[in-house]
């Protein structure tokens, strides 16, 4: 396993006209390489929360800021689950409360490990903050998300929509995307930033074309655990 198919999958998705830093772009590749021999199914969700954050990017680029920083920030957001024991990341049971404390500390441990490696905010905002909710109450810190920028409440968004849409999850099968969508709405203004939202199924409806293309020729490769390995609940 090489760092190939990381590499190939930011290019993917920074497509033509959006310019990485070569050394952060180096550094990216690297982490995602690590989290796919880690635990693959992080990689895969990782990616898929970048797709469709640079889908609500390119739906609204003046809404959300820099295009490099949301491609980074988004597939990085995990990046503090290489900290977490896979075991825990893959535990089919319910998680014991230190488990839980471990898999949440993902937050926290991945916005230091980007710092040390010379990620900036908002990147580091989006690592750190992206399971925090609109009106607070979220973790780590349970402040509202109206003082991060609009990137980390439309990373935290993706993030909700794919954990519930894709596969691999132990404590449920995946969500139809109407399912996801109708739960989206329902917290619309609680958990999530109302405007995030509206930019998220406005990019849905423009992705709602049949999927062609590199990226999802790339997505359909990476290699999702084992049936009954599975990601940990929602929400982390
Ligand atoms: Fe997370
Ligand atoms: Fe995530």
């Amino acid at each position: 396993m090489t760092q190939w198919g990381a590499r190939r999958a930011l290019e993917a998705l920074a497509g033509t006209g959006l310019e990485l830093d070569a050394d952060l772009k180096k550094q990216a590749c690297h982490l995602l390489h690590r989290l796919e021999r880690h635990h693959p199914a992080s990689y895969a969700h990782s990616l898929r929360v970048a797709r469709l954050t640079m889908a609500m990017w390119r739906a609204a680029p003046d809404r959300l800021g820099c295009g490099a920083t949301a491609l980074l920030g988004s597939a990085l957001h995990d990046a503090g689950k290489l900290q977490v024991p896979a075991s825990c990341l893959a535990s089919p049971a319910p998680l014991s409360a230190e488990e839980r404390r471990l898999v949440q500390a993902h937050a926290t441990a991945g916005a230091s490990l980007l710092a040390t490696l010379g990620f900036r905010s908002p990147i580091l905002d989006v690592a750190a903050h992206h399971h925090e909710r609109w009106e607070g109450g979220g973790y780590p810190t349970g402040r509202p998300t109206a003082e991060f920028a609009p990137i980390v409440r439309a990373v935290a968004v993706a993030d909700a929509f794919t954990a519930m849409t894709e596969p691999g999850r132990s404590y449920r099968k995946p969500l139809p995307r109407e399912a996801a969508r109708d739960e989206l709405l329902a917290c619309r203004g609680s958990q999530f930033d109302p405007e995030a939202v509206d930019l998220l199924l406005q990019a849905l409806a423009q992705k709602a074309a049949p999927k062609r293309g590199r990226m999802a020729r790339l997505l359909g490769r990476v290699q999702l655990a084992p049936p009954r390995r599975f990601l940990a609940p929602i929400g982390f």
